[in-house]
């Protein structure tokens, strides 16, 4: 799908600031959606499949950048009490109507805030915290190694951390490689003007989140049509502990 009346953004207008990129993110929800996850009202599969199966008990979660609230909703059905976070104002407005609708309201508290100026919780107070497709647009290692900072500070001792990531190989991102990193590679992609880091399981685990224990991971290949082109896409998930 081609973005309406909007010509392809430019690297200067993403790399400029915050503000610029709260913009760009609006401006996906509001009339772009070139993200297929955007506007899709289920849970990250990825998500289901890691929960699937897995005993452990969560009562409070934090939803990290919660898009369009789909993996709030899945987890506060699942009986969690949910901070959904978000910088974007589309996005909150959009996940606020979403838990109203759903009679969720109780249980889903929605913030607007941009996680550059940290997570405004208390240490150890969450036994959950989920990264899905959204910390990856912090493309300084320096902000990856702050928001790592952030997750083991909420974090319950014991708590758990789901992390969600479009790979190193998957072929979309790989077509609008930007630059080459330690860990992987930076993509920019012309559609939407953003941003985003890339790398494999094994260096996000060994390499960028070395404190968290591995419990159980997926990795998920398939080819999808973006907008028209059929791409080998790649992703992972896994599920870390705080021991
Ligand atoms: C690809 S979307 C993923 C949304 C959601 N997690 C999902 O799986 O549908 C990335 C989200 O991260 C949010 N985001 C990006 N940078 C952020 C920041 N600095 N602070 C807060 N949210 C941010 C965007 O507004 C967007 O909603």
């Amino acid at each position: 799908m081609s973005l309406p009346q909007t010509p392809e953004v430019t690297t200067e207008c993403a790399e400029a600031n915050a503000q610029c990129a709260q913009e760009l993110w609006d401006r996906e929800y509001d009339q772009a959606s070139t993200i297929p996850s955007s506007l899709r009202p289920a849970p990250a599969h990825a998500l289901v499949e890691l929960m699937k199966g897995s005993e452990f008990l969560a009562e409070r979660a934090l939803d990290l950048g919660c898009g369009n609230g789909r993996n709030s909703l899945f987890l506060a059905n699942l009986g969690m009490t949910v901070t959904a976070l978000d910088f974007s104002e589309k996005a909150v407005s959009l996940t606020l109507d979403r838990i109203k609708e759903a009679g969720l309201s109780e249980s889903v508290q929605v913030m607007n805030q941009d996680l550059h100026e940290g997570v405004p919780a208390c240490d150890e107070s969450y036994d959950l915290v989920l990264d899905a497709y959204s910390l990856c647009h912090f493309t300084r290692d320096e902000d990856q190694r702050r928001m790592v900072h952030e997750i083991m500070r909420v974090l319950k001792p014991g708590g758990h951390f789901i992390k969600i990531h479009i790979d190193s190989s998957d072929l979309y991102y790989l077509e609008r490689l930007h630059t080459r990193t330690p860990y992987g590679h930076i993509s920019f992609d012309p559609a939407n003007g953003l941003k985003k880091m890339h790398c494999s399981l094994k260096t996000y685990t060994e390499q960028i989140v070395p404190q968290l224990a591995l419990v159980k991971a997926v990795n998920i290949v398939f080819p999808d049509n973006v907008r028209g082109e059929l791409y080998d896409r790649s992703i992972f998930a896994c599920l870390l502990q705080k021991v």
